[in-house]
């Protein structure tokens, strides 16, 4: 099953995973990172800036999970804009290593095969981060995905659309489709690391960590993944039945394996 680490708050998750993607680059320069948009990885984002202060980043690479179909890139909400913000810019990336799936109307039907062998031939994804959506969807994988999916086109449900309308103008402006890497493709990332925060999330949570494997919970998908880490706060984990057992694993684990 996934490692649980339950930590204070963000900011302590944000730190945690930032030093383990910190300690990822220092052992490979050219580093493949999956990167994630919504709040929740923005603590590892800000906590990556202070952690690799002075660190050569300009050989790592990096592939975001999903994009809005038919949304300008230009857009602020774009998460091509999103990832050269809170990603590329402040890291200080080279903004051509970075890659975001292509959500232009024209070609889209070759998009996702075009995105997953752009992955493949980079090696793979060495970490992955994750948020998590309040119906469980992981990328814009919403219930119902196959875990062998491939990046593809989905339709997002009306409830994601609504989640996702504070950062549009309005709900009418929220795209209906995205091109989201499959959960087959986030699978073979050789760490998965999934964050969440706020009771918002605990449901989904337990149902992805303690639930049973099903489509329609589409992160339990990590249940499958040799190396997944779930790092959440307290009101994350809150539904959690062994969140106990998680505490004392992680409190005895041996400060050299990391997360
Ligand atoms: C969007 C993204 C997901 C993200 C989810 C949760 O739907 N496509 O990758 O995990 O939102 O967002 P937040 O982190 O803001 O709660």
């Amino acid at each position: 099953m996934a490692e649980v680490v339950i930590v204070e708050n963000s900011q302590a998750a944000g730190e945690l995973v930032a030093a383990e993607i910190a300690r990822l680059i220092a052992r490979r320069s050219d580093a493949v990172l999956g990167l994630a948009t919504g709040s929740t990885p923005l603590p590892v984002y800000a906590a990556l800036r202070e952690q690799l202060a002075g660190t050569d980043v300009s050989r790592v690479r990096g592939f975001a999970l999903d994009e809005y179909v038919g949304l300008d890139p230009a857009h602020p909400e774009s998460y091509r804009s999103v990832i050269t913000r809170e990603v590329v810019e402040p890291l200080g990336l080279t903004p051509s290593l970075v890659h975001v799936p292509d959500g232009a109307e024209a070609g889209i039907e070759h998009a996702g095969a075009e995105y997953d062998a752009r992955i493949h031939a980079a090696g793979g994804v060495d970490l992955q981060l994750l948020g998590i959506g309040t119906d469980g969807h992981i990328g814009f994988n919403e219930p119902g995905s196959s875990f062998a999916s491939r990046t593809r086109v989905k339709t997002l449900t009306e409830q994601t659309r609504e989640d996702n309308a504070r950062f549009f103008d309005s709900l009418e402006q929220v795209p209906r489709h995205c091109i989201t890497q499959g959960l087959g493709t986030i699978l073979e990332a050789r760490h998965l690391v999934l964050l969440a925060y706020g009771e918002g999330k605990a449901q989904a949570i337990a149902d992805a960590v303690e639930g049973p494997l099903s489509a329609f919970m589409p992160a339990s998908a990590i249940q499958l993944h040799p190396h997944a880490t779930v790092v959440v706060d307290e009101a994350a984990a809150s539904k959690l039945k062994l969140a106990g057992y998680y505490r004392y694993t992680f409190a005895n684990k041996p400060a050299w394996q990391g997360i």
